[in-house]
């Protein structure tokens, strides 16, 4: 198969181009943060940052196709942003569908499939319908999966499989000894999915927000200062960089 990677400058031979490609995150998750400050700096209103963003998304989803990542998991809205002006709100529930409306047709094109995590039966009739539509469209592709974490929170992502749990234990599906990690996992919203290989955060903030703190404990994490309406093809290809050069130990020597 030939790859042409956007990665790649000059021409490079075959084993460079492997090399280029061995040890590329499987699984990358992106806490997309600076939005408003981006917006700020421009004298610009907060939702101005947020639609830059949402361009941005695009074109990592693009890298990350082309570097062959598998998954990318992108934190959308936590369950903690509905703390912020009904307005902001309002609009950042309203861009998933308008990401979809513009992009849909080039993701499917890509192979792209798109998923979710987070509670959705929250969430406005519009988001879920556009949001049901992009799954239904692309749940045969095999390509990238393209994962959005949306009204997500790992507490109570946390809580709600607990309850789930103890369900299927009362009504004897489950035993409590048979309760391990990986029965555990079952219940959380990433089901299936393998753990992230790598977390991005931009805009210099070094936390994790209530997120996927099940999912992350032996992920690499990677910061940056860069807002996120300015994280290029370039940063993202930097961090992929960095990950390659990591060595995961797991807690052996
Ligand atoms: C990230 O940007 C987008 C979401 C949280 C949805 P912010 O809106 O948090 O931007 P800052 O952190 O205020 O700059
Ligand atoms: C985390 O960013 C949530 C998303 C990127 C969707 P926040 O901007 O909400 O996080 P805090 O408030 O700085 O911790
Ligand atoms: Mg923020």
């Amino acid at each position: 198969m030939s790859m042409k990677l956007p990665f790649f400058k000059t021409k490079k031979t075959k084993v460079e181009e492997e090399n280029e490609l061995d040890n590329i995150p499987k699984h990358v998750a992106i806490i997309m943060d600076g939005n408003g400050r981006w917006a700020k700096k421009r004298g610009l209103p907060r939702l101005a940052g947020h639609k830059e963003g949402m361009e941005v998304v695009q074109k990592i989803v693009k890298t990350a196709v082309n570097c062959h990542v598998d998954i990318l998991t992108l934190y959308a809205f936590s369950t903690e942003n509905w703390r912020r002006p009904k307005s902001e709100v309002d609009y950042l529930l309203g861009l998933p569908k308008e990401f979809l409306h513009i992009y849909l047709p080039e993701l499917i094109e890509n192979n792209v499939k798109i998923e979710t995590i987070g509670n959705m039966d929250v969430l406005p009739g519009h988001t879920k319908k556009a949001v049901r539509y992009a799954k239904e469209k692309t749940e045969d592709n095999d390509g990238l999966l393209l994962n959005f974490a949306l009204n997500y929170g790992s507490r109570f992502e946390i809580i709600q499989a607990i309850r789930r749990l103890v369900t299927d234990i009362d009504s004897s599906k489950l035993t409590l000894d048979n309760l391990d990690e990986h029965i555990f996992s079952e219940y959380l919203y990433t089901t299936g999915l393998s753990d992230p290989d790598l977390l991005i955060r931009t805009s210099g903030e070094q936390r994790l927000s209530n997120f996927l703190l099940w999912q992350l404990a032996y992920t690499e994490f990677w910061f940056t200062d860069v807002l996120w309406p300015d994280f290029s093809d370039e940063t993202f290809k930097k961090a992929l960089y960095d990950y390659q050069q990591r060595k995961r130990r797991y807690g052996g020597v």
